[in-house]
């Protein structure tokens, strides 16, 4: 959702606050804003809708001299995306930005007879208003009086008129990192925006405000006592954040994914064995529990999808997957013998966290997987298995999903290992093929021109089908995911045996069916569904393993995958068909990294 930044120090404020946002715009880009006090302690403010290129262009047309300033790269929840909606929003003496929602929004408008003197249609100009309301030159009182009154989520940075120099900060469940540095203070979303300045920073604990002047950060709790931050090392660099050389983030990800998978491994081998010791995860938590419920949305939930598909039929134990936002309205039948697992990249989407908060509160143990160390979900766990996947800034995610797969798969092993499903030797025949995943990915990697000739037919068509059994079908609901979300193609991810029971009758002449057929026990079943729809016209593009022969008359485009066991071929598929969609893309002339209506972390419910 919205990306925040502020920084007060000797640097250009203007010129920090645009790379940044550019940093965070992957968070939202259908508008952004700065404010910022010039030389002599007056507030500056410029808003643009569209991306932050435009409003880059209009600052520099005039630049303002400043050494404090926050911004804003908009995601609208509350009010359609104009000029008066962006933020910061400027009421008398208060300057804000907000990333989150104010839910009695309302409320306050009437308490505070704001009706009339509201210019736009945003809950955060109502938060401002009222701040300004209570405001009489204490900051802290101020804030703390309007916290009392807010319900909702929010991440504020805020400007006093009457104090030049000085930016104040509050969130509640929305993110917030910042830190201190030689060149000045400065607060962020996340960590991408302050990578370049700094490696040492923290997490903005909840319901505490923190002020930052060109010399310091400083916290304090709502009833004024200072508090010392927690100080993190980022494990990223820069050069993680940037794109080197890449037309796209969403094409240098997907190079990654080799790299960060061996990453998300190594670390967590010991003699070939998987080994939770540095998460101090008990074998007798993974012995004793008698249910999995995995929580997560988006790919995340599908990369669930996937170890569902493996761990179920091998423990012997039931696992259910759900979709974090229905998840809480489901009555769910969780307790302390149920493990949860929890998975996400950003460690902040809202639906995740508040699903994490239900398992808690029923007792069951909750075990997350995370890319962002120290975001709220890794914090508010029992257990955190960080993967090692570095800064994913495409909106489409893709390094991420085959990283929580290595986790959960790992994971997994270590499950049959202390349930005496597996042997130690079996165990380490695993470990060794999913590490073997790394380099099937780089092969079908090595294919990319291949894949971007076949979506030539793809592009132009409105509509396309992926088709699998079994575990073949869990990869294409990400392989469809992947395409309608860059390309806007309308894509389906249907179980390849339950088509003929209705979306059989949209596949005519020419149609796009990507089907899968990696599992060998069912791959006859699968071929008699490829035969169904090849009779009814559609262009298929069949994935399988090179071991296999099929007829050739049974797909327009062959795409092999190195063999490998049913269990890994999720590794080099989920490579292909990232492919496809990056490729589809790209062809259509859109815009990959940042897809229309879309946000990288969605921070309201
Ligand atoms: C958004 C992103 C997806 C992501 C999902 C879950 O929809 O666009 O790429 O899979 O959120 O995000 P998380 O950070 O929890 O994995």
């Amino acid at each position: 959702m919205c990306g925040i930044i502020g920084y007060c120090g000797p640097l250009d404020a203007q010129k920090v606050l645009l790379d940044g946002l550019t940093q965070l715009e992957y968070r939202g880009y259908d508008s952004a804003g700065i404010a910022l006090f010039d030389e002599k302690s007056r507030i500056h403010f410029i808003k643009k809708t569209g991306k932050v290129a435009a409003l880059r262009q209009v600052c520099e047309e005039t630049p303002i001299l400043s050494h404090c300033g926050i911004g804003h790269t908009r995601w609208a929840t509350h009010g359609g995306v104009t000029g008066e909606n962006a933020h910061p929003h400027i009421v008398g003496r208060v300057t804000m930005i907000h990333n989150g929602i104010i839910e009695n929004y309302q409320y306050l408008t009437e308490k505070y007879r704001l009706g009339e003197r509201l210019h736009s249609q945003t809950d955060t100009e109502v938060a401002a208003a009222a701040l300004n309301e209570i405001y009489d030159g204490e900051p802290f009182e101020a804030i703390r009086e309007l916290l009392s009154q807010l319900e909702g989520s929010y991440a504020f940075c805020i400007m006093f008129e009457d104090r030049p120099g000085e930016i104040y900060a509050v969130r509640n469940v929305s993110p917030l990192v910042a830190a201190h540095m030689g060149s000045g203070a400065m607060i962020a979303s996340d960590l991408t925006a302050l990578l370049p300045y700094s490696k040492k920073y923290f997490v903005v604990p909840e319901e505490q405000i923190v002020k930052l002047t060109a010399y310091s950060v400083s916290l304090y709790t709502l009833d004024g006592k200072k508090e010392a931050p927690e100080l993190l090392e980022a494990s990223w660099n820069t050069d993680a954040a940037m794109k080197n050389g890449f037309e796209h983030f969403m094409l240098k990800e997907i190079h990654e994914q080799p790299e960060v998978l061996k990453k998300t491994l190594v670390p967590r081998l010991n003699k070939g064995l998987p080994d939770f010791s540095d998460e101090k995860l008990p074998d007798s938590l993974l012995k004793e529990v008698s249910s999995i419920r995995i929580i997560a949305c988006g790919t995340a939930m599908h990369a669930g999808i996937v170890a569902r598909s493996l761990i179920e039929p091998r423990l012997r134990i039931p696992v259910t997957v759900s979709i974090a936002s229905e998840f809480r309205y489901e009555e769910p039948l969780i307790d302390e013998k149920t493990l949860t697992i929890v998975i996400s990249q950003s460690g902040e989407t809202i639906d995740t966290l508040a699903a994490l908060r239900l398992a808690k509160e029923r007792h069951s143990p909750v075990i997350s997987i995370v890319n962002v160390k120290g975001s709220t979900i890794a914090r508010e766990s029992d257990y955190v298995i960080y993967t090692h996947g570095g800064p994913e800034i495409a909106v489409a995610s893709t390094k991420a999903y085959t990283v929580q797969i290595a986790a959960l798969y790992l994971l997994f092993c270590r499950m049959a290992l202390v349930r005496r499903v597996y042997s130690e030797d079996h165990a380490r025949r695993f470990t060794e093929s999913l590490l073997a995943c790394a380099s099937a990915m780089e092969t079908m990697i090595r294919q990319k021109d291949t894949i971007n000739e076949l979506v030539t037919h793809i592009v132009n068509c409105p509509d396309a089908f992926f088709i699998g059994r079994g575990m073949d079908y869990a990869f294409s609901l990400e392989g469809a995911l992947k395409l309608k979300e860059i390309s806007y193609i309308h894509a389906e991810a249907y179980a390849a045996g339950e088509l003929k029971h209705g979306t059989i009758a949209l596949i005519t002449d020419h149609v796009p069916v990507i089907a899968i057929a990696t599992q060998k026990p069912i791959l006859a079943k699968t071929v008699s569904n490829i035969r169904e729809i090849r009779a009814r016209g559609a262009y298929v593009v069949l994935l399988m393993t090179e071991d296999e022969t099929l007829e050739e008359s049974l797909a327009d485009v062959f795409v092999r995958i190195p063999k490998l066991d049913d269990k890994f071929t999720v590794f080099p598929i989920a490579v292909v068909l990232q492919l496809i969609a990056y490729y589809a893309s790209v062809q259509k002339g859109l815009d990959v990294d940042q897809p229309r209506n879309l946000a990288k972390s969605v921070t309201v419910e």
